[in-house]
């Protein structure tokens, strides 16, 4: 049984200061199996990251603007999360683009950025549940990701981690069983090897996200193109994170 190669944390828009430097500390005497990183609100980035002394918890930020700087109220740059030692980034988010409509091409300009300045964009993508009732998952995904690396030449697959979110699992309660979610990543799998012939295929890590928790983690991680999770309501809570952490 195969087990996963890295988890990440969610957390959305949730945690006060004190809740969120509660959740570091208690990592702080914790041996971590895996890689480990928090995606925290931006406002906390800094302040979690020098806070941190365990060695496998790194941070990301949730979202950020592709330009390097200027007039974007609001937005955070790559040049502001490097100069924070911030080296990862969620992209593409199912709540960036339902609640924010954030496009295609907006996900496609922003995931080149990441990768022209060595930040790791963990580019997120799923379904909605019309288009699985359909049965169209696997084509809508497979779009999903092309026109997410259209303005992007990928020069090995460590430039990026790839998430599977099916919409009708995320915060749902209802996630996918590892049957769908392993048939999903074997076909982004294979496009993947197809589209970039020349790159390390071993070098693929596939997330799974949508209502993973420590109930069924286990079963789907152990799938064989299933490389890890991303985690939200699970990872709010730093025992079962913990937990997770350890599948
Ligand atoms: P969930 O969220 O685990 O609460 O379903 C996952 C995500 O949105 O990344």
């Amino acid at each position: 049984m195969s087990s996963s190669n890295l988890v990440i944390a969610n957390w959305k828009m949730n945690k006060t200061w004190e809740e969120a430097t509660e959740f570091v500390d208690f990592f702080l005497d914790k041996s971590l199996d895996k890689p480990t990183i928090i995606a925290a609100p931006s406002l906390y980035l800094q302040g979690l990251h020098l806070r941190n002394k365990n060695p496998q918890i790194s941070f990301a930020a949730q979202n950020l603007y592709f330009e390097e700087k200027g007039a974007f109220t609001g937005e955070i740059s790559i040049p502001m999360l490097k100069s924070l030692s911030i080296g990862y980034v969620l992209i593409g988010h199912s709540e960036r683009r339902q609640i924010f409509q954030e496009s295609d091409e907006l996900i496609a300009k922003k995931i080149a950025a990441c990768l022209s300045h060595q930040i790791i964009p963990v580019f997120c993508f799923g379904e909605p549940l019309e288009i699985r009732e359909k049965g169209q998952e696997i084509d809508y995904v497979l779009a999903q990701i092309k026109s997410g690396l259209a303005l992007t030449q990928l020069n090995s697959f460590k430039q990026l981690v790839f998430a599977y979110e099916p919409i009708w699992a995320i915060g749902t309660g209802r996630t996918a069983s590892k049957e769908q979610a392993q048939e999903m990543h074997l076909n982004i799998f294979n496009a993947l090897t197809a589209e970039y012939p020349k790159l390390n295929p071993e070098e693929i890590t596939i997330l799974y996200g949508g209502s993973c928790n420590l109930d069924n983690a286990a079963s789907l991680f152990s799938q064989p193109n299933i490389n890890g999770g991303l985690i939200g309501g699970a990872s709010l809570i730093a025992e079962q994170f913990l937990g997770l952490n350890q599948i």
